[in-house]
């Protein structure tokens, strides 16, 4: 790549040096910064909404790729958060995995800490018990979320939430948690992942039957449009399906979506929201991109393809071209994230935490240090 990966690290690493200590001061985890100031989840939720173990984790690797007290302090502070965060959650979505691998499981993985390995534990059965069963079993699915309006849904970001699945048999030997997860990836693979590699984000299931209802266009444009930041969840959550299971298949779904996505990168090496959105339309969503960046390294390493790092590469470079802010505007660094489509009022062409723990999680792997928060 052309940018110097060690000149953008210090860079990194003196931003949130500067930026961390004011987040330091709540009780909330940031969910993105506006002009010099730290932005909670503007859903209410506090460190109960999905997002909130991208901060922890981001601060346990930005003490890898830079290992300081201001960081690992701040790691320690918000991964205890989010365990007393477990003790009154009430939610039983499927999004635990992003919740408590990046930040319980990050502190057990990394310092042994047992109250934490507890906590990604429950993080796992809560999931586990998110599955439904059904008349034929092949057609179990996780379900997402809790309406009753929402029973048969299941949506593709769910892929990187399995990995703690794959995690808790690992860590207990209990074979349950694995074989969940197995059947919602084939469900998975089969309803969602298109013929030409791409794929829609909800599908509605009847839960008692598992047939496929319909589809629904959810963050993307609409029915049978591209949400990028879907085809990023898919890239990276097949990849790292292919790391736990080793199956064959699950390497190739994962490939099959990579070259789509490969296909759809700028010229620019951003990423555009949805990939199918009018040509006409200015929408670009950097999480996408850097999510997607870490999904082709680990593929690059798995096949040994070089394709797929430059495609990482490529990705990196847009990045640090056009839309990082190492100046003074925003807290964080990635510009031009964008939550949803539709909705503007969630954060459109702003920053916002993940996609910013992507963009370290890739600085990661390209200097060596990433602990694979993820498995
Ligand atoms: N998992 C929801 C999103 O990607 O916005």
């Amino acid at each position: 790549m052309h940018n110097n990966i060690d000149e953008v690290v210090a860079k990194v690493a003196d931003k949130f040096r500067r930026t961390v200590p004011e987040a330091a001061k709540s009780e909330r985890v940031p969910y993105g910064s506006g002009a010099g100031k730290w932005i909670e989840s503007p859903w209410k939720l506090g460190n109960s909404w999905w997002t909130a173990g991208f901060w922890p984790g981001m601060m346990w690797l930005l003490n890898a790729l830079s290992p300081e007290d201001v960081f690992h302090a701040e790691a320690v502070r918000t991964t205890e958060l989010m365990t007393r965060e477990m003790r009154v959650f009430r939610h039983l979505n499927h999004d635990v995995g992003f919740m408590y691998m990046l930040s319980c499981g990050a502190k057990y993985k990394l310092e042994g800490d047992e109250q934490a390995r507890w906590d990604a534990l429950h993080a796992a059965a809560l999931l586990m018990n998110r599955f439904n069963p059904t008349e034929n079993q092949h057609n179990g699915f996780i379900r997402a979320w809790d309406g009753r309006e929402q029973l048969g849904y299941a949506i593709i970001d769910c892929m990187m939430n399995i990995p703690l699945l794959y995690w808790a048999t690992r860590e207990t030997g209990d074979p349950r948690f694995a074989r969940v997860a197995r059947i919602h990836a084939d469900t998975a693979a089969r309803e969602f992942v298109r013929e030409d590699g791409s794929c829609c984000h909800i599908v509605e299931f009847d839960p008692v039957s598992g047939e496929k209802v319909r589809e629904h266009g959810g963050q993307g444009v609409a029915v049978g449009s591209s949400w990028s930041r879907g085809q990023a969840w898919a890239l990276y959550g097949f990849t790292l399906l292919a790391m736990n299971t080793g199956e064959a298949r699950d390497l190739a779904t994962a490939e099959k979506i990579a070259c789509y996505f490969a296909r759809n990168i700028r010229e620019d090496g951003l990423t555009n929201c949805d990939f199918r959105q009018p040509a006409d339309v200015y929408r670009l969503d950097n999480i996408a991109g850097s999510c997607a960046a870490c999904g082709f390294l680990e593929l690059a390493k798995l096949t040994g393809k070089a394709e797929y790092r430059e495609a990482a590469e490529k990705l990196l470079d847009g990045l640090i071209d056009h839309c990082c802010d190492f100046g003074g505007e925003y807290c964080g660094i990635l510009t031009h994230c964008t939550a949803a489509y539709h909705d503007d009022n969630v954060g459109t062409h702003t920053n916002i935490t993940y996609g910013d723990y992507f963009f370290v999680e890739a600085l990661c792997k390209l200097k060596g240090v990433d602990p694979m928060l993820w498995r």
